[in-house]
């Protein structure tokens, strides 16, 4: 993508579909013998066609109408995931719950890492050995079985790990008895796919204090949901907003699911308000620098941190960035760095020195968020950036060219 930076942004967006919210809510449908799952908002992204070939290969019939879309699941399912597809992206390890809950069989090759760190599945693992699955792994793949049903029981997640909540929580909809897990994750797209089980017919109560139960049934009957507003991808756009110092609304968020975003912008410094379902960014001069520290939800989203690095490489000041959810989330610093930014890396922690203005620069995306950070990062640059290596950004942002334009933002794709 080509950037010819330096103009404030001005209009209205609206968010998308949340990505990390469909893709599981999309893996639920294979609880269904029979029946139907339709969904409502569900973004047009290269994750989210990943996860509907991964869904066809499995036998799910898929009928798309913009973003409505109606899962058909038949009686007899495949029970192995495809490798070319679970390779391509990590999300495909939510359907090893599903698939093993209702074929009482799942065979998945392992995900592979990615450029922000290793990606094990082993509290996935554990858990669903823990509701009586015989797991075995052999020349990095995954072969799942139980005898009869899952079992249900309390389980003790060591971490609240996002995925392994999703999984362990599809896999509870059909065991017997009742699951309850401890230390969930407690993103907003764990309300969406609790949600989504209920239209399937399954008992979920979430304590909103990291725990769920749920009341499996012997069968899972057609609902339809919705799916909720992308709260990362609206995040990128509040930044890009702020970066530019210029003045944009971002329609069809829930705020709640930002406050901690929301927070640190205004003790950087950031003017803006915030209505029921948008919010407005104002332009300031320039931000102060601030120090943060990414953690589970509710506290700072590790899927803002490059974006919000971008950002703060403009502040005054330095602003101190620790990463404690992955391993290594910090490739985008060196492509920062040759925009004129000045970031330093010691260990999990980012050390930001301010300078007053980014030159434009060609420089590559390394994953999806770090793609969104050097988008944003070149709106704001004197002179043009090139972006490449754009196949990571259309994996999570949907028409960002189209979005970026109907800003004002000069840029196309080359
Ligand atoms: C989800 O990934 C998101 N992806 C990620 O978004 C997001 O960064 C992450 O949650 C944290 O919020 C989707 O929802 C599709 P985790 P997930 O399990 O489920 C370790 C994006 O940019 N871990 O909460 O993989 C793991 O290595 C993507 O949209 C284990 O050690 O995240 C990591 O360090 C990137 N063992 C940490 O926990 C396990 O069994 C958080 O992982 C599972 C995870």
């Amino acid at each position: 993508m080509k950037i010819a930076g330096g103009i404030p942004l001005k209009g209205v967006i609206k968010a998308q579909g949340a990505k990390n919210a469909a893709l599981p809510v999309m893996a639920a449908c294979l609880l269904l013998r029979g029946g139907e799952l339709a969904l409502d908002n569900v973004p047009d992204l290269y994750d989210i066609n990943t996860m509907n070939e991964l869904l066809s290969a499995l036998g799910v019939v898929i009928e798309k109408n913009a973003d409505h879309v109606v899962f058909k699941v038949p009686d007899e399912l495949s029970y192995e995931a495809p490798e070319n597809l679970v390779r391509k992206m990590r999300a495909s390890s939510l359907v090893l719950g599903p698939l093993l809950a209702r074929c009482g069989r799942a065979v998945l090759p392992l995900p592979g890492g990615c450029s922000i760190g290793s990606r094990p599945i082993d509290l996935h693992l554990k858990g669903l050995k823990q509701m009586g699955a015989e797991i075995e792994i052999k020349d990095g793949v995954v072969y799942a079985s139980t005898r009869g049903r899952l079992r249900g029981r309390r389980i003790y997640l060591d971490f609240p790990s996002v995925g392994a909540t999703e999984n362990l929580m599809m896999a509870a909809a059909l065991a017997t008895g009742e699951t309850i897990i401890e230390n969930i994750a407690r993103e907003p797209e764990i309300d969406n796919l609790a949600d989504t089980l209920k239209c399937l017919g399954i008992q979920v109560e979430l304590d909103g204090a990291g725990g769920v139960r749920i009341r499996g049934n012997d069968q899972a009957s057609s609902g339809s949901c919705r799916v909720i507003p992308d709260r990362i991808e609206a995040c990128t756009y509040i930044l890009a907003g702020v970066m530019t110092g210029g003045e944009i609304t971002v329609n069809d968020i829930i705020p709640a699911h930002i406050d901690s975003t929301l927070a640190k912008l205004e003790e950087a410094g950031a003017r803006f308000k915030v209505r029921r379902n948008s919010v407005i960014v104002y332009p300031v001069k320039r931000l102060k620098a601030v120090s943060l520290k990414t953690m589970p939800f509710p506290g700072f989203p590790t899927d803002s941190q490059p974006q919000m690095a971008a950002a703060l490489s403009l502040a005054k000041g330095v602003s101190m960035v620790e990463e404690s959810v992955f391993q290594a989330r910090f490739l985008y610093a060196q492509e920062l760095n040759r925009m004129g930014a000045d970031i330093k890396i010691s260990k999990d922690v980012a050390i930001i020195n301010g300078v007053e203005k980014l030159h434009g620069a060609r420089v590559r995306a390394t994953d999806l968020r770090a793609g969104a950070a050097l988008i944003i990062a070149g709106l704001a640059a004197g002179g043009e950036t090139y972006v490449e290596d754009m196949v990571h950004v259309w994996r999570g942002y949907e028409a960002i060219d189209e979005k970026l334009r109907s800003l004002g933002a000069q840029v196309e794709l080359a």
